[in-house]
């Protein structure tokens, strides 16, 4: 029987997740149907309670409804636990499982397919919102040698930091306190490129050769996007990496087989 997989979210009508996991079920020959749901803002639980009685067997879980699946899990993950929110609901014996795979997209994304060396690395992550900490933890994972987090309102910065002290080399600032630091990876994890903005960083805190990466995916280069290229980033990527592989390690969590992401994200950038 076809087992049913939905991202849930709202809006969700923009959503690549169907498209995405429909390539990896016709990648790998699993038996699988990816729809998407429209979450109510104040049905969400009973939406995603709904989907697993009739015997839904995953969802995807994005904007806004992250920390409210995180609410809703009967277990989590330690990723889960260490960012928060939940992306990936899990139907197993037990109930629902509650996972993260955000993080573990953005590393791969950085690490595998554009070979990023982390290790060593000196890192500003800009944002301090549920972006930013759910992807905190696998970066620190990867011992960079440096990790500042930045903030627009630096208290929240601090806290975040804070709650990771002892994992690694963090600390956490605002926008101001930029000035004259210099950073080897800038990755934007603010809401700012919603607004087609860009947080107001000064512009020399990209080492010479260094790389930025914007979270946030878009047909156009999305302000980050064009903000790195303007100061000479070695690379400039943008999320359309970390989007596929979440999305394929959720595919794994529910199929236990692991797609290849690389022609999936290419025919997402050709069209
Ligand atoms: P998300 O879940 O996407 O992280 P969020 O929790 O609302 O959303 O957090 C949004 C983040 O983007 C915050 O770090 C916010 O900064 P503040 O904490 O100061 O509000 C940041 N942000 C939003 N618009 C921004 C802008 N124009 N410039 C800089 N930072 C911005």
């Amino acid at each position: 029987m076809t087992d049913r997989y939905a991202v849930i979210g709202n809006p969700i009508e923009h959503s690549r997740s169907p498209q995405i996991h429909s390539a990896f079920a016709r990648q790998t020959g699993e038996d699988i149907s990816y729809g998407h749901i429209l979450g109510g803002l104040d049905t969400f639980e009973d939406d995603a309670a709904g989907f697993f009685a009739a015997g839904g067997r995953g969802l995807n879980v994005t904007v806004p409804f992250k920390e409210r699946a995180f609410a809703l899990a009967d277990s989590l993950s330690a990723r889960a636990s260490a960012a928060g929110a939940v992306n990936t609901l899990i139907a197993d014996a037990q109930g629902v499982r509650g996972d993260n795979t955000d993080g573990i997209g953005l590393v791969r994304d950085l690490a595998c397919n554009h070979l990023f060396g982390l290790a060593g690395a000196r890192i500003l992550l800009l944002g301090a919102g549920g972006a930013a900490r759910g992807v905190l933890r696998p970066l620190l994972d990867e011992k960079p040698a440096r990790l500042l987090i930045a903030n627009r309102t630096a208290s929240k910065a601090v806290a975040l930091a804070g709650a990771a002290a002892g994992i690694g080399n963090v600390s956490g600032c605002g926008l101001d306190d930029l000035a004259g630091l210099s950073f080897d990876l800038i990755i934007n994890a603010t809401a700012a490129g919603l607004q087609a903005k860009v947080p107001d960083i000064p512009n020399d805190c990209l080492a010479e050769g260094g790389w930025t990466y914007d979270m946030l995916y878009s047909n156009e280069p999305t302000a980050f996007v064009d903000w790195g290229r303007a100061q000479g980033a070695a690379r400039a990527l943008d999320g359309l990496g970390m989007l596929v592989e979440q999305a394929a390690e959720s595919f794994r969590l529910w199929r236990g087989v692991q797609p290849d992401t690389g022609p999936v994200i290419e025919s997402l950038r050709a069209a």
